[in-house]
């Protein structure tokens, strides 16, 4: 089982349509044609939004993907127009929307890897490659790459996972000029941020982008560099050999999956909501990775 555990409504805005609820952030168009993402306090933890909500999430992702948008300026466009509120928008927006170009979106996650762990992993144990490219042999969990690896997946339908395919399958449904220049892109962005994080003590081991088009012109879309769309690692507890501490999920997974919260993740059952302690704890965790990474006060 899987999905909302309480399916929000989408407030109505006069001037946007509601587009699309994600698992976190919900979807309208301006009167300009524009795309409005808002972004919400919504978590998901093992394929369910969970029914609590982790107080400024939407808030410090919305600022942390401003924040790496700028830092990247120079190797990619970026599909931010504004943050201005759009009129009639709840004061609560404010800090969690971005009015973004409207892009034709490329249908493949973009993702690129510096270290083995979660579907790559698994990959890897089977057939010592990941996304169909080889890998040395006695990397376990953790393990840094040779070199980056870009490791495209396809674009699963609601509630199912995403499906890594090789780079030959992008380049068949997307052409070979626009494969080479995502794994171009891609590449290049992961070893900028991932240079970034080190000297602020954190390991980026994987993340994922997706990219659009406006006319002829590749651009970076989507959030960029959060704990929700990468892995990042403190890098004094890196161990490879076990399952790395997570930076924002961690105390959500353990509680969910410990005898406390009474949910079998076996079962049918939605998830219980969390205690304030756990709630409390994810929400510094998030605004630590915000912190350290810009270097400014939340
Ligand atoms: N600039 C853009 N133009 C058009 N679509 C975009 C743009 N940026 C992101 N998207 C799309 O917005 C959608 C966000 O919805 P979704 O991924 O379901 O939300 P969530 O990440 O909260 O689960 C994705 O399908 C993504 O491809
Ligand atoms: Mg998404």
């Amino acid at each position: 089982m899987s999905g909302f555990v309480e399916k929000p409504e989408p407030l109505q805005v006069p001037g946007l349509v509601h587009l699309h609820t994600g698992k976190v952030r919900e979807l309208y168009q301006n009167e300009a044609g524009e795309l409005v993402m808002v972004a919400s306090d919504r978590l998901s933890a093992y394929d369910w939004v969970l029914p609590s909500e982790i107080p400024d999430k939407g808030r410090v992702l919305t600022q942390l993907s401003l924040w790496w948008f700028d830092q990247l300026a120079d190797l990619v466009p970026n599909h931010v127009v504004s943050t201005e509120l759009p009129k009639g928008a709840p004061a609560d927006w404010e800090g969690r929307t971005l009015v973004c170009k409207s892009l034709e979106m490329v249908p493949v996650e973009c993702v690129a890897r510096g270290y083995l762990t979660g579907s790559g992993l698994l990959e890897y144990k089977e057939s010592r490659t990941v996304c169909g490219l080889a890998l040395p042999e006695g990397l376990v969990d953790g393990s840094e790459l040779p070199a980056p690896i870009f490791t495209p997946a396809a674009k699963a339908a609601v509630g199912e996972h995403d499906e890594n395919v090789s780079y030959e399958e992008v380049a068949r449904q997307v052409g070979a000029e626009t494969a080479a220049q995502l794994r171009q892109t891609t590449l290049a962005v992961y070893g900028r941020a991932r240079d970034i994080a080190r000297e602020r003590g954190l390991i980026l081991a994987d993340t994922k982008f997706e990219f659009g088009y406006a006319g002829e012109e590749l651009i970076l879309a989507d959030e960029v560099l959060t704990p929700d769309s990468s892995r990042f690692w403190p890098a004094d507890q890196w161990e490879p050999g076990r399952a790395q501490p997570s930076y924002d999920k961690q105390f959500v997974r353990n509680w969910l999956t410990s005898p406390a919260s009474g949910w079998d993740r076996g079962s049918e059952q939605p998830p219980p909501a969390l205690p304030q302690d756990v709630v409390d704890a994810t929400r510094a965790k998030y605004i630590e990775a915000y912190e350290r990474l810009t270097g400014t006060p939340w």
